[in-house]
């Protein structure tokens, strides 16, 4: 059975003493309530990554990543993250392919590919983003801008690795505007991806493979999100700055 995942990307938000106290607030209300199948993961900013992965250290099914990670082992690259140093703050994700990172950033397919590449030779779980612009929905493009983004940064793995990543599904003209996509049409992407996935590698890894919606998930529209079948649960921007908003999406899942 795949996982069923309700996480936190906190993007640019909270300060140090701000984003302790709501990974500790989250870990109050949701202890005892995660498992194995169940997870919660927390993508805070980079300073606040090793005290959240103590703080979060002990029950079953809470983990906490970075929101990028750099696509060399090491070197001269002034101000960047590598994945082993995300691994070492005691970290076991990392977001690769937000549409933030590809629009503010210039990240390409191929960047995400070698990121990818890092993550998974660190150990950590990547949640690969994709998801198409409101014009490119609008063009009815949506599926080939999709399928384009998982075949770039994703098919050249080797099913064995293919298992160990998640997938969510981010349509851009859903982030931050309070616009969700309809649970029907999150769905249909997701679907799709998951057929793209049973194409190249077979059903059985494209069955494993967790694969989340995000984009404007509040506590009123996840309960409808998250009872699709191939939606196995949210990636929650605004909403998840609020530990008892994160709460209720949790209790949807
Ligand atoms: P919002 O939930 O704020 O729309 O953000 C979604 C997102 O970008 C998560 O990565």
């Amino acid at each position: 059975m795949r996982k069923r995942i309700v996480a936190g990307n906190w993007k640019m938000h909270k300060k140090l003493e701000e984003g302790l106290s709501l990974a500790r607030d989250i870990r109050v209300r949701l202890e005892g309530r995660c498992s194995e199948g169940k997870e919660v993961i927390l993508f805070p900013p980079f300073i606040h990554l090793a005290g959240i992965a103590r703080l979060l250290e002990g029950p079953t099914g809470f983990h906490c990543g970075a929101q990028n990670c750099h696509h060399k082992t090491e070197g001269a690259y002034t101000g960047e993250i590598s994945a082993s140093m995300i691994a070492s703050a005691g970290a076991s994700h990392v977001i690769v392919g937000h549409s933030e990172r590809r629009k503010y950033f210039g990240e390409d397919d191929a960047l995400l590919a070698a990121k990818i590449d890092r993550a998974l030779e660190e150990g950590l779980t990547p949640v690969f983003c994709c998801g198409e612009t409101l014009e490119e929905r609008e063009s009815g493009r949506q599926f080939e801008i999709v399928g384009r983004q998982i075949r770039k940064a994703l098919f050249h793995l080797p099913e064995e690795k293919i298992r160990k990543l998640h997938i969510a599904y981010e349509p851009v003209w859903a982030i931050g505007t309070g616009k969700s996509a309809s649970p029907e049409a999150a769905s249909e992407m997701h679907a799709f991806i998951r057929s793209e996935v049973a194409a190249q590698y077979g059903r059985e890894s494209a069955e494993a493979i967790s694969i989340l919606y995000g984009g404007s998930v509040k506590p009123g529209n996840a309960a409808g999100l998250f009872a699709m079948p191939d939606i196995d649960g949210g990636l929650i921007g605004g909403a998840s700055l609020q530990a008892a908003d994160f709460e209720a999406i949790f209790n949807a899942l």
